[in-house]
């Protein structure tokens, strides 16, 4: 068992275990009353939430809307939830995200906790504290900025979980490499092979180092002012992906981040033998790397998308593996790249 705390700069606290049986959830918090929001999936597969109150939710991205949100208002509300209620989401980055939302406004807002099931959403989704929904398919449209005190990621989980699951969730693993750690890159790398048979230990490696970078960038900008920026390496293309298709999250970053590092090539901040490097590794873990979707329907989408300021695009690139890179592309010249790059 290994813990890694958030702390930030406003006093809010978080712990992530990673290691921990999942049925030790309950000694994480002093709560009498518990209220399980879990994924439907996890809950047939999990035995174990059945003698909690439990909230089933259908993980899909289309589902992760606010009439999901009041269904659950209202389910809780049945089940006489109060202030004195503490609310565990479990599940993998859509359940934590719509768990998360609705404890932070429920009763102007309850104590919360996750067990963390995917890989995506142990390495990433459900540390830090964004949680929301989707709005008109606009990707976390609503939400708020509120940790939970507590994330369980067991491992052990991740053998139930389907295998283009456990790719997607590789692509944040890849992300949080390419903008912070060469060296972790080059580790993946030498190891697709085991990392695709699922090798524990190198698991366990891969989730406590992404957690590590994650919360220390958390750490340093909790809401998103500056550093935490380059987190969204790659997820402005994958944003608009999602919105125009039923292409998975993991899917989309990867085709996002072989975008953002052509781009990155473009504006001579990397080599050609990078861009073949990322290239390869992606396509070695069975990532996809570009989309059909048409070039205007994408421009479209990526405008009317919260990143955009004035007549700019504010854009996380890399200037080496490891090394993120800020740069504010006009709208103009962001339409060429899509249409080359996308
Ligand atoms: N809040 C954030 O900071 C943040 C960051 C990254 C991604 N996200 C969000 O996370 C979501 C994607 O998360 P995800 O990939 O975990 O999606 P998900 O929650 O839909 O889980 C993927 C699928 O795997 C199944 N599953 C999960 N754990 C399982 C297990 N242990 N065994 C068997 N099946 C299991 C689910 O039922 C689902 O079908 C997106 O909505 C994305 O926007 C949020």
């Amino acid at each position: 068992m290994q813990a890694t705390e958030i702390k930030t700069a406003t006093g809010k606290y978080s712990k992530i275990i990673t290691d921990e049986d999942f049925t030790k959830f309950q000694n994480y918090f002093s709560e009498q009353k518990v209220i399980v929001i879990i994924d439907e999936n996890i809950f047939d597969l999990y035995p174990f939430f059945r003698k909690f109150n439990c909230i089933k939710i259908c993980a899909d991205e289309k589902n992760k809307t606010l009439k999901t949100v009041e269904n659950i208002i209202s389910q809780l509300i049945e089940l006489q939830a109060d202030r004195s209620t503490f609310i565990a989401g479990v599940g993998g980055g859509i359940t934590c995200d719509i768990a998360g939302f609705t404890a932070s406004i429920y009763m102007r807002g309850l104590r919360f906790g996750f067990v963390s099931t995917s890989l995506l959403s142990q390495v990433d989704a459900s540390i830090g504290g964004k949680n929301g929904v989707n709005f008109d398919r606009f990707k976390n449209m609503i939400g708020t900025f509120n940790q939970p005190e507590f994330v369980i990621c067991d491992t052990n989980m991740l053998a139930t979980l389907p295998q283009n699951e456990f790719i997607g969730g590789l692509s944040e693993i890849i992300k949080i490499a390419l903008i912070k750690d060469s060296e972790m890159f080059d580790f993946i790398e030498c190891n697709t092979d085991v990392i695709l048979k699922r090798n524990k230990t190198i698991l366990q490696k891969l989730i406590a180092k992404s957690i590590q970078h994650k919360a220390d960038i958390v750490n340093s900008d909790e809401f998103e002012k500056g550093a935490r920026r380059i987190l969204n390496f790659g997820h402005t293309l994958a944003h608009a992906i999602e919105r125009n298709s039923d292409i998975s999250h993991g899917f989309a970053v990867s085709i996002g981040i072989m975008f953002a590092a052509k781009i990155s090539k473009h504006f001579n901040l990397i080599s050609n033998d990078d861009v073949v490097r990322i290239k390869n590794l992606l396509s070695n873990l069975g990532l996809p790397l570009h989309t059909d979707i048409n070039d205007e329907i994408l421009f479209r989408t990526i405008i009317a998308d919260k990143k955009k300021s004035d007549d700019e695009i504010n854009f996380v690139l890399i200037k080496e593996t490891g090394k993120p890179f800020e740069k504010n592309i006009k709208i103009s010249d962001f339409k060429y790249l899509i249409s080359i790059f996308k």
